[in-house]
């Protein structure tokens, strides 16, 4: 079964809605395999986002990702990566569909709730960064 990586953002947490966001992860038929809440270090959101490491936005990037706790959830379905893609929504909320997560809870292109693997490769990769096989269930 095909899995993807969610990452619900600082923002998302510091407004409480990750309980609102697992829900709809829940509700669209999302099985949850691994889940926790974690302190990003400096150099792990720069080892995670290092394929941005060129683009204008990466020190924001970094720096928000680190400004509090985010909850990694490894997620499993039938066409994981696209479905998810398709329930989080643009990335900038302006451009996201009615009814997607980050429509519903994103504050910004930047800040923006949740993050999603864009392809099964790095979803693979992804889970991998943040869990190992014994907490995958
Ligand atoms: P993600 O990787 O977090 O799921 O988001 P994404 O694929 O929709 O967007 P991506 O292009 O991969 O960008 C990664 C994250 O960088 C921040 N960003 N800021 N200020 C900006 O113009 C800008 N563009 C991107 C967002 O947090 C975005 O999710
Ligand atoms: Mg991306």
């Amino acid at each position: 079964m095909e899995r993807t990586l969610c990452i619900i953002k600082p923002d998302a947490v510091k407004k409480s809605v990750q309980g609102s966001i697992i829900q709809m992860l829940l509700d669209a038929g999302f099985k949850i395999r691994a889940m926790k809440l974690i302190q990003l270090s400096k150099a792990q959101a720069q080892k995670f986002y290092e394929v941005h490491k060129e683009r204008p936005f990466y020190n924001d990037l970094v720096e928000y990702m680190t400004s509090g706790p985010v909850i990694p959830i490894a997620l499993e379905k039938d066409n994981a990566v696209p479905d998810y893609r398709e329930l989080i929504g643009a990335t900038d909320p302006a451009e996201a569909k009615e009814g997607t997560v980050r429509k519903k809870y994103a504050a910004s292109k930047a800040e923006n709730a949740v993050h999603g693997s864009d392809s099964v490769e790095n979803g693979v990769i992804e889970v991998g960064f943040f869990f190992n096989d014994s907490e995958l269930v």
